[in-house]
């Protein structure tokens, strides 16, 4: 186990910036998860609204980190070169991680500007335009110096292109609230129903191809046929937003059969990689890294394909929108999709860039057992609470905070679960920063 190129050492400072990003991501969500049962907690100097902001937006950080370490340390291997500037990707790095914190600290001094998930002033926006475009650079570059060009990387680079373009519609502020949101959704939509997902086929493919041993061939075909679903879906699915808020009527329709479908891609992932496992033609050491990436695909098939399905027609999302519903697809599909395949990405890459072979994994497979039972049964307690929010304010007609005082034993058991995710989290994170206690672990330069 070893990497192959000098240059795919820049992987790991992103892999550790992500790590420590997502511990702050989980203290701010047991933040709030408290503030829902004790709604004083921390008042005046980390309300709610705030705490809430960080956990999202350190969210969406620490994966667009995992996102772009995973392309440094899959690049050269895919076009067999070296990164085109290991400096640039480096000045990259410190730039996101920098303006990222200014932004979570910015945040503390409420120094936001609005809207769910583009809080970002306007400052560190354009900041985050100029990393991302030096990112994608040093990419194009290496793609062309490279010798080989593979559809894995041609699909990795669609998902970065469009990553950037969408957020561009971050800048556009209509004064008009329909207008707004319409467009808000080009974001927040197409990132993660569209363009994210092609980010994940690309690592998912790379992770089998490196795991199984399977021919590329094989994986390419099932790469091209997911990405097809992906647009054909994920596209005209934006409509499952556009029921209530003022658009076209038509949208309901378009929307409704879409979004429908929109399970299919996901479901495409399961099946590829359960072929690929069980036809694998070598057993890979990294066993860990194994489950990581057959657990991506069916932890985003329940929480995107499944808890997404579960609300997208019309006739059931008038009674779920905007409901706690929405909030336990929201944790098991951003979990189970992204979270978890740049979990898995960390766990082939770092043995590899340390130099260890993956010989003792018991903490790390203890640690995806705990996070991944304990975000299903987050999200469960999340669909109770949603059902008793949808039945008694949304049928009976009860006013909202009355409901809220009915939902309290399932934000308690939302809390229990957060914690016991929040450790399993630490024994990963101890694994990740600690992985040779007593010499465990050889080298194997
Ligand atoms: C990995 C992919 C996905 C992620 C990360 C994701 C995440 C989210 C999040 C965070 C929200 C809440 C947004 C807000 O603040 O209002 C949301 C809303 C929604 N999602 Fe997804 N989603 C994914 C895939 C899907 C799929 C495949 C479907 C349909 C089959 C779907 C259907 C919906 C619907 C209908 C809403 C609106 C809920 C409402 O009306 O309140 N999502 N999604
Ligand atoms: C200790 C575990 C966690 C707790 C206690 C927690 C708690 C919360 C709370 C209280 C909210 C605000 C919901 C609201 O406004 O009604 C929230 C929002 C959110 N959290 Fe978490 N969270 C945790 C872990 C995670 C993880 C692991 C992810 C994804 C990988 C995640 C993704 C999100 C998203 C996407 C939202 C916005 C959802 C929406 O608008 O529907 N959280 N979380
Ligand atoms: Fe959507």
């Amino acid at each position: 186990m070893n990497y192959k190129y000098e240059s795919q050492r820049v992987a790991y400072p992103f892999f550790i910036a992500a790590m420590l990003l997502f511990a702050g991501q989980i203290i701010f969500g047991l933040i709030i998860g408290a503030q829902y049962i004790w709604p004083d907690l921390l008042f005046p100097a980390i309300p709610f609204n705030i705490a809430r902001m960080i956990h999202i937006n350190l969210l969406v950080v620490w994966l667009i980190f995992g996102f772009m370490g995973s392309a440094y340390y899959l690049l050269p291997e895919e076009c067999e070169g070296e990164i085109y500037s290991v400096k640039l990707a480096l000045l990259q790095f410190w730039l996101f991680l920098i303006g990222g914190a200014t932004a979570i600290v910015g945040y503390l001094f409420r120094w936001h500007d609005g809207r769910e998930f583009l809080e970002q002033p306007t400052l560190i926006k354009v900041a985050i335009v100029i990393v991302v475009l030096m990112f994608i650079f040093n990419m194009i570059m290496t793609l062309i110096k490279g010798r080989k060009w593979t559809s894995i990387s041609t699909v990795l680079l669609i998902g970065f292109l469009g990553l950037a373009v969408f957020y561009l519609f971050a800048f556009f502020k209509p004064a008009n609230m329909v207008v707004d949101k319409y467009y808000w959704w080009f974001v927040v939509h197409l990132w993660v129903e569209g363009v994210w997902e092609l980010i994940m086929a690309a690592l998912l493919s790379f992770l089998l191809l490196k795991l199984t041993g399977i021919d590329r061939e094989v994986a390419e075909k099932w790469l091209y046929v997911i990405v097809g679903l992906t647009f054909l879906t994920g596209i005209i699915g934006t409509g499952h937003h556009y029921y209530w808020i003022g658009t076209p009527a038509f949208w309901q329709t378009w929307g409704a059969y879409f979004s429908a479908f929109e399970m299919l891609p996901f479901a495409a992932m399961v099946a590829f990689s359960f072929k690929m496992v069980s036809k694998r033609t070598r057993s890979h050491p990294n066993r860990a890294a194994i489950l990581w990436t057959v657990g991506a695909s069916v932890l985003s098939f329940i929480g995107a394909g499944l808890w997404g399905f579960m609300h997208t027609l019309p006739q059931i999302n008038y009674y779920t929108h905007g409901t706690q519903v929405t909030a336990s697809h929201g944790h098991m599909a951003f979990f189970g999709a992204y979270a978890v395949i740049v979990l898995a990405m960390a766990s082939y890459a770092v043995p590899n860039l340390r130099k260890l072979r993956p010989t003792h994994q018991k903490a790390e497979i203890l640690a995806f057992w705990t996070m991944c039972v304990s975000m299903m049964f987050i999200t469960l307690s999340l669909t109770g609470a949603g059902i008793v929010q949808v039945y008694l304010q949304r049928v009976l007609g009860m006013p909202y905070m009355e409901t809220q005082s009915h939902m309290v034993l399932f934000y308690g058991l939302r809390l229990i679960f957060g914690a016991t995710f929040a450790i399993g989290l630490g024994i990963y994170l101890y694994d990740f920063f600690f992985p040779c206690k007593g010499g465990e672990c050889r080298s194997d330069a």
